[in-house]
């Protein structure tokens, strides 16, 4: 058995000053491997070479992310939206589909340059969003859930609903329990019901939203309307995890290179690609989990343990991700090769960093999303010039477990067409 880390719970449980800080504590109290109990959880924390290689090898069957991820965000969705799904998110990623959504992102940068106008100032992450969903319902959901009232309306529901909150706000999830997740629940519906009304419109059988669709056809009328809504659900919530708050992120610290942000506006997509690459290295909160459902055999290095089922195997980027003895604490896009980290001078193991995994999980979304965040970046930046007006490097929510980091504050930015 590691050592107990004494009076250390996470922010589900008890109230925290900063997550990744009190994680970071125990880590130098109690070394690279130690066990938390907060709640009716028990998590073994690892951070050394071999327990994070061991922990990205660990098969599904023995300790699963699927349920690591379901019992973390239950505490923010309905239950119900996990059953009986007929498309899954990490099936979105064939090569046609992706020309796809760079096309809807293409449509949606149009329309959020029209929105802007000539001159303002606006918060980085709220255009971000926005942008996100737009790009996002257009690829997935029904004929017209991208324009007008449809997608305001969407967007209101879909920020209720946003399952993010869970590791975003850990903090709240004790009312979301109180309340029966009411909120949720009746944003839930009315996706339901918007997304249903979208189907009297002609559907092309051929895109991601025609798959949905032909895949409920053998039900009854409202059993498919539900299963379509819930579909579409549980894929743009996905998807808001990320990669909106990743595109914030690299848009800020372009701003604060303006010389790296001149050669983007050039036209150098590989640079692009590698400045994604880095803002999301330094942004990451992510807590890694894999719930344990048979004994494991758990190989950290200088010990092995047997970890047994109901407890929770973990490791948190942010500590991994930054070593400040190494200069990982700074912003660089040389450390990357194409989609390689190549740093590793002094690391103990190559997969110490990462910005969207390893291993049999890593995100089947990174092409897309690194296209994506490069197209955007690109057009944005060669479109207005901008000039961040925070005072001092945006913080992360403190609170936040999980997922790329949003700001703790407004991040206002003005711009004015180049
Ligand atoms: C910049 C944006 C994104 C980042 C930084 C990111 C990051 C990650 C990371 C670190 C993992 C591995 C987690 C683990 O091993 O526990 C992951 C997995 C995953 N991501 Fe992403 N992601 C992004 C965008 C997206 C988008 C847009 C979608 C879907 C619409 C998506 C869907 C998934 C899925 C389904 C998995 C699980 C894969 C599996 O379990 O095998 N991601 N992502």
């Amino acid at each position: 058995m590691p050592p107990v880390a004494v009076g250390v719970g996470l922010p589900w449980d008890v109230e925290v000053d900063d997550a990744v800080a009190v994680l970071a504590r125990a880590r130098a109290t109690y070394g690279d491997t130690f066990v938390v109990e907060s709640g009716r959880d028990r998590y073994l924390f690892t951070f050394s070479a071999t327990g994070v290689e061991s922990f990205y090898a660990l098969p599904e069957e023995q300790a699963s992310k699927g349920v690591a991820d379901y019992l973390m965000l239950r505490r923010k969705l309905p239950e119900e939206i996990f059953d009986g799904r007929r498309t899954l998110p990490g099936t979105l990623f064939r090569k046609g589909d992706v020309a796809s959504y760079l096309v809807n992102l293409e449509r949606a940068l149009d329309t959020t340059v029209a929105e802007l106008g000539e001159s303002g100032t606006t918060d980085v992450f709220a255009l971000t969003r926005r942008l996100g969903h737009r790009m996002g319902l257009a690829s997935w959901a029904g004929p017209g859930c991208a324009d007008g009232q449809v997608f305001e309306d969407l967007v209101v529901a879909f920020d209720a609903l946003d399952g993010a909150d869970a590791f975003v706000h850990p903090d709240g999830m004790r009312a979301v329990a109180a309340s029966g997740q009411a909120a949720e629940r009746s944003a839930l519906a009315r996706i339901v019901e918007l997304v249903g009304d979208s189907l009297q419109a002609p559907i092309d059988e051929q895109s991601l939203f025609g798959r949905i669709v032909g895949a409920w056809a053998d039900q009854p009328d409202v059993v498919r309307r539900q299963g379509i809504g819930y579909d579409v659900a549980l894929i743009h919530v996905a998807s808001m995890s990320n990669l909106a708050s990743a595109l914030g992120w690299a848009l800020i610290d372009l701003v604060e290179h303006p010389d790296l942000l001149a050669a983007v506006r050039d036209g150098d997509t590989d640079l692009a690609g590698r400045c994604s690459l880095e803002s999301i290295r330094l942004a990451q909160r992510s807590i890694m989990a894999r719930t344990v459902l048979s004994p494991v055999t758990f190989d950290v290095g200088d010990a092995v343990h047997e970890v047994g089922p109901g407890a929770t195997i973990a490791t948190l980027l942010p500590l991994t991700n930054q070593t400040p003895a190494l200069g990982h604490d700074i912003w660089d896009p040389d450390r990357w090769n194409r989609h390689r980290f190549v740093d590793t001078a002094g690391l103990a193991s190559p997969q110490l960093v990462t910005s969207f995994g390893h291993g049999r999980h890593s995100c089947p979304a990174q092409p897309f999303s690194l296209s994506a965040m490069t197209m955007a970046m690109t057009r944005l930046v060669s479109t207005y010039d901008l000039t961040g007006q925070w005072r001092t490097y945006p913080r992360p929510v403190p609170a936040q477990i999980g997922g790329v980091a949003r700001s703790a504050e407004p991040c206002p930015v003005s711009y004015v067409r180049a």
